[in-house]
């Protein structure tokens, strides 16, 4: 039986008049980020955009109050938090259907800027080795992929940092463009900077959020990402 943020969702992306529910927190999470994904569907058109803007509107209305600002890394885990379980609902749904986890996830990326200014945590997983340290030395960029999370690595003024490797704009894989030093989507043309900014979008489109960044680091030799357990 259908959970009514599931029948919500469905309604959402159908352009139909969803059902009123009380929802939970986390219903209030992946409704947004529903509406973030129908909002960016190619075949938009005004009408749509002013009908989800209502559901936006009426979702917003909902809550009592925004939530309380915590402390940063409490912040972090939360909003971790958030996106899985929105990546996770969101796929159950189909809204994501053949785009895969971190599709959703990207559905609620940070704002253009100079690289994602936004964290991708999750609260179940554990550090996943993506690549030898001494296989990244300085200026070196190298796709992972660990089943939920897919991402790109490289080193910076010594630094590792990690990027999403889903474009925002609808999901599509990035590929690697070494010779442009930037991330390309085959889809529909969109760049990236190598630190997740959006360099070009789609024709006539909005303009793309950045690349979320992901939690990485360096231990005992190896590159490691924080990400999901696989099944
Ligand atoms: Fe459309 Fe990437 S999915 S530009």
């Amino acid at each position: 039986m259908k959970r009514p943020i599931d029948r919500y969702v469905d309604s959402l992306l159908r352009r139909r008049r969803p059902a009123a529910f009380a929802p939970t927190e986390d219903d209030i999470a992946v409704a947004r980020a529903a509406i973030d994904l129908a909002a960016a569907a190619p075949d938009a058109q005004r009408p749509r955009e002013a009908f989800v803007e209502d559901l936006r509107r009426r979702l917003a209305e909902r809550q009592d109050a925004p939530p309380p600002a915590p402390a940063t890394t409490e912040a972090h885990r939360i909003r971790g938090r958030r996106r899985f379980l929105t990546a996770t609902a969101l796929t159950a749904t189909g809204v994501v259907a053949g785009v895969g986890v971190e599709a959703a996830l990207v559905g609620s990326a940070s704002p253009a800027g100079e690289g994602g200014d936004q964290e991708l945590t999750p609260t179940v997983g554990s550090w996943q080795t993506v690549a030898a340290a001494a296989d990244l030395p300085e200026g070196a960029v190298l796709p992972f992929d660990l089943g939920a999370v897919t991402g790109f690595v490289r080193r910076v003024s010594g630094r590792v940092q990690a990027v999403s490797g889903f474009c925002t704009h609808q999901g599509c894989r990035l590929r690697l463009d070494t010779p442009h030093d930037q991330l390309a989507c085959p889809c529909h043309g969109a760049t990236f900077t190598l630190a997740g900014a959006p360099l070009t979008r789609p024709h006539g489109g909005s303009p793309l959020p950045a690349l979320p960044r992901l939690a990485v680091r360096v231990d005992s030799g190896n590159v490691q990402v924080y990400a999901p357990n696989r099944a």
